[in-house]
């Protein structure tokens, strides 16, 4: 079991885009040339927008892609806080995937742990789970918080301690409300798990990420048990990031 950690920063925003965007599609060809399709859970925020509108510009084979969220607001899939609609208007609409591939978090359930519940037995049934099993995607997209929160797995919550559950509802606090998040377990069963950090005003958080190992901050908790780690950063995030950091 084995798990590789890599740091890239990239020169700008633009360019942080364009080397995840680079990354996604030869990760969806080689899944779909090893195993007959590419499992990707998509990240919520606003960082991502740059990436879905690039790959919305890319010949990917969306026949055999399967999109699946990472984590999901407990709104409707219309709402402007949905990360489904934010996919579906910067990517999803604009590319020919099957509407049966797009797999999302009904968050529409008025009672968040029934949509925790029906998108782990989603989530069972196609990855064909038995029980006490972990799907393995085939890339997870994921983010930061300022406060170092990933997916919807805050500081001070439920779901941090989390082991045997695929996804769960959360109740977060500091938000009054509760999200829906798949778990560490399912996380770091991933093949790559692809972080996405952008501007200036995530350096401090990520510098206690990456350079502080007593700062116990969640997205500490993302380690692969058998796949790749992957952070991508724009210079602006990594400004903090000492010099003898092993990648700059
Ligand atoms: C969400 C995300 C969350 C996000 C971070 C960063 O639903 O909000 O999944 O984990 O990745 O909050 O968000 P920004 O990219 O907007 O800074």
């Amino acid at each position: 079991m084995s798990s590789q950690s890599e740091i890239r920063i990239l020169a700008s925003r633009e360019e942080l885009f364009r080397a995840s965007a680079g990354e996604f599609s030869t990760q969806a060809s080689a899944a779909v040339s090893a195993h007959g399709k590419f499992t990707v859970a998509l990240s919520g925020g606003s960082t991502p927008k740059g990436l879905y509108h690039l790959l919305a510009t890319m010949p990917l084979p969306w026949n055999q892609v399967f999109v699946f969220w990472g984590d999901e607001r407990h709104v409707p899939p219309d709402d402007a806080e949905s990360n489904y609609r934010m996919a579906q208007e910067t990517l999803l609409l604009n590319v020919p995937i099957p509407r049966e591939n797009i797999l999302r978090i009904r968050a529409e359930e008025k009672n968040a742990e029934t949509a925790a519940s029906a998108y782990a037995q989603t989530l069972s049934s196609f990855f064909r789970l038995n029980s006490g099993e972990f799907p393995r995607f085939d890339l997870i997209l994921l983010g930061i918080g300022p406060e170092g929160h990933t997916a919807s797995l805050f500081p001070a919550t439920k779901a941090l301690q989390e082991r045997r559950r695929l996804v769960v509802s959360n109740w977060v606090e500091k938000l009054h409300t509760y999200r829906i998040t798949m778990t560490f377990p399912v996380i770091n069963h991933a093949a790559c798990v692809m972080f996405l950090v952008s501007g200036s005003d995530k350096a401090e958080i990520l510098e206690q990420i990456l350079e502080n190992p007593l700062a116990h901050l969640p997205a500490q908790n993302v380690q692969p048990t058998n796949g790749r780690l992957l952070w991508l950063l724009d210079t602006a995030a990594a400004r903090k990031l000492s010099p003898a950091h092993p990648t700059r």
